[in-house]
């Protein structure tokens, strides 16, 4: 299988689309980014590298960073966290509060805005905002194997200041006794996070453990054990795409999460992690070409979690 030649034939069959979508600017700072951008990596598990487009260039990883602070929740609380979010699909949007009142505080799951809330709370147990703020980064460098990631401030802060959706959700998990520091601090973390900049290869490179076992085959790290990557590729699978998380099983299926900056990391166990970007999005807060662009690969590769 010529991985290199596919990867091109996708882009330039999709170039023409590039800008398709809407960008998101709720966050005001997301809305300067170039519409036309598009890039795809795959990594595969033995160390090959294959890029189209826009695949070096950084990009607000938003919310895929959710996979990345639930993997570290994981390492430092264990199977507690879900004392505090469920493994169940929403069926709502990503920034819903409906739900979040009659389930008692408990979100759905990690990758809706309550639960990633809630889970940044507990990454954050022990430690200031900054120093929580330095082990995510630090995490992500530590995956991908590449010192040079950092968090676009302007973003955070663009961020920190419109995001009055993700203070409600944290003062009302907070109501519920089920946030342990200040919305304010736990957002400050939650807000940088969302804001690291990161570019295809590098995200592909970070999500590699997930796609080999739990083991970063770039570093020969153990990262998380075998039974915990299959866990995380569940939640992603079930809920990385919030209520287009069927239709994305359906068309692509392999886990993955997108993030509102037109990211998304998608993996396939054995074999390989992907990962798109191009801003526009589709009306379930997910990028448009990005699901467009994994369905031709799972297609042209054979790809799937559901059979060969
Ligand atoms: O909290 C927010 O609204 C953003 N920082 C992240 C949302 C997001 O990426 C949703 N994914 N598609």
């Amino acid at each position: 299988m010529d991985l290199q030649a596919i990867l091109d034939d996708i882009h330039d069959s999709l170039s023409p689309r590039r800008g398709e979508g809407r960008v998101a600017d709720y966050i005001p700072q997301l809305a300067h980014v170039d519409p036309k951008k598009f890039g795809i990596a795959v990594v595969t598990v033995d160390g090959a590298v294959h890029l189209a487009g826009d695949a070096q260039e950084p990009f607000s990883i938003q919310s895929i960073s959710k996979v990345f602070t639930l993997t570290l929740a994981l390492g430092k609380h264990g199977e507690a966290i879900w004392k505090r979010v469920g493994r169940e699909p929403s069926g709502s949007a990503f920034n819903s509060i409906v739900q979040l009142e009659y389930e008692g505080g408990i979100p759905r799951n990690p990758f809706i805005n309550a639960g990633a809330i809630a889970i940044t709370d507990l990454v954050l147990a022990g430690h200031t905002p900054k120093e929580a703020i330095g082990e995510v980064v630090r995490f992500m460098r530590y995956l991908a194997d590449e010192d040079d990631i950092i968090v676009d401030q302007d973003v955070a802060r663009s961020e920190q200041a419109t995001g009055f959706r993700n203070f409600a959700l944290a003062n009302f998990l907070r109501s519920f006794g089920k946030l342990d520091h200040a919305a304010e601090l736990v957002l400050g973390v939650y807000f940088h996070q969302c804001a690291l900049a990161m570019s295809c290869r590098q995200l592909a490179r970070a999500g590699l453990f997930l796609a080999n076992s739990g083991v970063n085959p770039l570093t020969g790290h153990r990262v998380v054990s075998h039974l915990r990557a299959r866990r995380i590729n569940a939640m992603m699978l079930t809920c990385g795409h919030y209520d287009g998380s069927g239709d994305f099983a359906y068309r692509v299926g392999l886990p993955g999460k997108s993030g509102v900056g037109g990211g998304i990391l998608a993996v396939a166990p054995g074999k390989a992690s992907v990962a798109v970007w191009s801003p526009g999005l589709n009306d379930n807060g997910n990028s448009l070409l990005g699901s467009l662009a994994l369905e031709m690969l799972a297609a042209r590769t054979g790809w799937s979690i559901f059979g060969a």
